[in-house]
Formats: structure tokens, sequence, C-alpha cells
């Protein structure tokens, strides 16, 4: 089992596939970065896989694909089905923005993946034009669509902006409660590289207006997600992920691994080792031994919005989120 130096069990591993993206999100890629990692430093599916195996080893039971977009990577459903079938019972989940879900949804169920999370923040194409930089409304909607009728659970993320998408919350809500699928709304995370006119919501102005249409309780926290939830008087959840709250980290069971090698124990701590050369080299011993100090030093809370005001200059797209 891998336990951090605060005691958390750390069972959670992310792998951030590529850092490529399609999307040129306004809080996260609004400008294609200055160069991308060069193909040949990314580790291939079946280097990947070699780790993946340690961390199921070592006692991972929760894995989530991530990018930039995941589904730029061609043969992501054969590494899905790699882990699948090297351990059927690992919770094998994809954040992905939907663009290119449509085709790849069945592919990726037979493979062994059981949930995704999308995001959709909002239900206008030309607001999503704004947001994303492109015309993506209604490929992201046939995929979420498609997925659904596959069998994977499907989870919204919505990043409420103010005079952007603000207007729509109640709309993005509802459009989710018809499809049982739970939303969670993400307050905006200031970081370097989104653009800088961004006002996000905080979770109180959400509450506010969420509070005039519905009658909901406070549901707490379940289990070591980062969100909020509310539970709604005919049962429907939905929740908040506020990361400026102090609470935040307590239960992180997380760690991430990007496309190179760099094994990251927190989204807002730039400090990452990589197993990248002992993973090529064959040398899982050594990979293991990296994994567990990575685990070690993990940080007992995210850095920024702390006293000295640090914000992370490590983006979104490489780290997934
Ligand atoms: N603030 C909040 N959420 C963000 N995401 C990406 N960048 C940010 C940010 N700056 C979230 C989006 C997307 C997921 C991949 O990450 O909601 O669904
Ligand atoms: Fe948007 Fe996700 Fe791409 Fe970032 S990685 S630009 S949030 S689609």
């Amino acid at each position: 089992m891998l336990i951090d130096s605060y005691d958390r069990v750390v069972d959670y591993l992310r792998i951030s596939v590529t850092e490529r993206c399609n999307f040129r999100c306004n809080y996260c890629m609004p400008e294609k970065p200055f160069s991308w990692v060069p193909k040949e430093n990314l580790l291939t599916f079946e280097e990947l896989f070699e780790f993946v195996k340690v961390c199921i080893d070592e006692g991972v039971k929760k894995i989530r694909i991530t990018g930039g977009e995941p589904l730029l990577r061609e043969g992501l459903d054969q590494f899905i089905k790699m882990i699948y079938d090297y351990e059927p019972a690992v919770d094998l989940a994809m954040t992905t923005n939907a663009y290119l879900l449509k085709d790849a949804a069945q592919k990726l169920k037979n493979a062994g993946l059981k949930r995704i999370n999308v995001s959709i923040d909002t239900l206008k194409p030309e607001v999503a034009q704004e947001i994303a930089g492109k015309d993506v409304l209604k490929n992201v909607l046939e995929g979420v669509e498609e997925a659904l009728r596959v069998g994977l659970k499907v989870k919204v993320n919505m990043v409420p902006m103010k005079s952007v998408n603000a207007d729509e919350i109640i709309d993005v809500l509802e459009y989710c409660k018809k499809r049982d699928m739970s939303i969670r709304f993400i307050e905006y995370m200031e970081n370097s590289h989104a653009k800088a006119e961004i006002k996000g919501l905080k979770s109180a102005e959400l509450l506010k207006i969420l509070k005039e249409k519905y009658n909901f309780t406070d549901h707490g926290f379940d289990g070591a997600s980062p969100s909020h939830y509310y539970v709604m008087d005919d049962g429907y959840k939905f929740g908040i992920i506020e990361p400026y709250e102090d609470d935040f980290c307590t239960k992180c069971n997380r760690i991430r691994l990007t496309a190179e090698g760099h094994l990251i124990p927190c989204l807002y701590f730039d400090e990452a080792l990589s197993i990248g050369e002992a993973i090529k080299r064959g040398d899982i011993r050594r990979a293991t031994l990296i994994l567990k100090e990575v685990v070690k030093n993990k940080p007992e809370k995210n850095r920024w919005g702390g006293e000295d005001g640090e914000s992370s200059s490590r983006a979104f797209y490489e780290t997934g989120g």
C-alpha cells in the first residue's frame, strides 16, 4: 500500500497521456503552447503500462486517463484494455472534451472503460465557440449522448464564469439532471496560462443562484472526492469543487503521471520525479523506488492560494487537471 507522510493512502493514479488538445479553452490553454513535448519524449502505451502494473501491485485502485485531450492519442482503447486485462477491478475512468467521443465511445466501453468526465460549460453554440476557440458544441453533445447510449457513466464539469456562462448554470444542470448525469461546478482556478480577464463564480455566488430555483441540503464530502455535494428534494445530487478551501487537500489520495513520465505528487507543487528513464531501461525496481519517494514527499496541501499567494505555472493540460 502507498501511504504518504500525512497518513493518506494513495490509491488513485491520474495519467495524462498527452498534453496536446484540439480545444483552446479560455481557462486552460487559450493559446497553442510555444512547443509541444516532442513525440520521442513520450512514453509509449507499453511503457506506461509497465508503470501502471507497478502502481496496481502497490495498491492503486482507481486510474483516470486525462490530457490534454486523451482521444488525440492513437491506440488509447488498447491501452485501456491492457489495464483492464491486468486487473479488471480497477476503477477505470477518463476525462475528455468529448469532441471525438461519438466514434470512440463504444470501443472504449468494450476495452473496459467504466466512466468519463466531460466539460459542458454552455449549451449555446456561440458561447462554446467563445470558450473553446472553435465551434465544438454539436460534437460534444453528440459524444455525450453516445457515451450514455453505450453504457458509460458520465459526470459533467462546468466552470462558471462571469459574463460568459454564469447565466446558464440552471440550464446546464437541467440538461444533466434529465439524463441522470451528475454535475460538478468547478470554481475557476487561476493559472498563468488562462485568459487574464476571466472572473470565476465563487461557490457562495453559485449556491445563491441555485437556491432561487431549488431546495437542497448539504450532503458534505463523499470519500476522497474533492467535491462538496448537495442533494435536491428529488434526490438529484450536484457538487461544487472549491480548491481554495482549507480542507481541500486533507483527503487527497492521488498522484499524477505525465506523458513524459513525470510523477507529480500534487497539482500545485512544482516538484516531480521522472520514472521515464527507469521504465525505458526496464528497471522496474528503480521505478518502484521513485514511486515510493514521490508518495513520501507528497505535500500536505496545495501551496497555491497560500500566504505567499503562490499560483502554479504548471499547466492544467500538462498535469491533466
Ligand atoms: N479552473 C477550473 N477548472 C479547470 N479545468 C481546466 N482548467 C481549469 C481552470 N483553470 C477543468 C475543466 C475541465 C477539466 C479537464 O479541467 O472543467 O473539465
Ligand atoms: Fe479545454 Fe480540456 Fe483542452 Fe484544457 S485540456 S483546452 S480544458 S479541452
